[in-house]
């Protein structure tokens, strides 16, 4: 696609080509506790499968990858875990920027920034600034990032328009709430997959999974590779997807 300014692909229709595959990377701590490793250890592999399958996606022909890095409710965790995880973050931007950029990766941040340390700011900017016109995948970081919080930002701003008399309340539907959400250029996850057999959503792209195909795998994060992302495909292609109409019917 030359066209810069045309809208993001919409929730792929064809069953077995997801154009959006969001991950929930469950199970580091559980990985490590099996090998009587740190948790810090479970999830600096973690970093390691991400690498893994960031490149299987793009060679997979898939165009968004969202990955669920931190969440809101992720800061009841230990101070020494979470300094782990920002550290994370940090090391995987200054170590691989370069390289998801060569890669034609596309760097998009979703989540609250206040309250970030000014060098995770300035980190998450140079990514979004650097990789802003690649088109082969875009990498979308969930950081800092709740569902409930996301929605209840964008009522609040539309809540102000309206108190400002700029936009009436009846036109808030649910495209226009959409908008104003962190993910507007983004199209809905086709598949979501979580890793470590726990079977929710935990507070992940709640309004924008409205019609994703969910897939449970058994294997904890730092075990996920290419194949099994292949597996989730294909249990994704197994899927009916009707997105709240009737089954297609072939020759009619
Ligand atoms: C869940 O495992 C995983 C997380 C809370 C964070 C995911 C983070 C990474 C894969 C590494 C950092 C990411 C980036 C982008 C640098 P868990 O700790 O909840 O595992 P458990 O449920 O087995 O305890």
């Amino acid at each position: 696609m030359s066209n810069a300014a045309a809208p993001a692909p919409q929730a792929s229709d064809r069953a077995d080509n997801p154009v959006h595959v969001a991950i929930i990377m469950d199970g580091n701590g559980r990985w490590a506790a099996a090998r009587s490793l740190p948790r810090a250890e479970g999830h600096r592999r973690g970093v390691e499968a991400l690498r893994r399958v960031v490149r299987a996606a793009s060679e997979l022909g898939i165009l968004y990858l969202t990955i669920f890095s931190f969440s809101s409710e992720n800061w009841s965790r230990p101070a020494t875990e979470i300094g782990d995880l920002f550290g994370l973050l940090r090391r995987f931007i200054r170590n691989d920027l370069a390289t998801l950029h060569r890669d034609g990766v596309r760097v998009r941040v979703i989540g609250e920034r206040t309250g970030l340390e000014a060098d995770i700011c300035a980190l998450l900017n140079e990514a979004e600034e650097l990789t802003k016109a690649n088109t082969k995948l875009t990498l979308v970081v969930a950081f800092n990032y709740g569902s409930r919080q996301e929605i209840a930002k964008a009522a609040q701003r539309l809540a102000l328009e309206v108190a400002e008399g700029k936009r009436e309340a009846s036109s808030i539907d649910a495209d226009v709430l959409g908008r104003y959400l962190d993910t507007p250029d983004i199209p809905d996850p086709d598949l979501i997959i979580r890793t470590s057999g726990e079977q929710r959503l935990s507070n992940f792209l709640m309004w924008q999974a409205a019609y994703s195909e969910l897939v449970f795998v058994p294997i904890h994060w730092p075990d996920f590779d290419k194949a099994a992302l292949e597996g989730a495909i294909a249990e994704y292609a197994r899927r009916e997807r009707r997105f709240g109409g009737l089954v297609a019917k072939t020759g009619s």
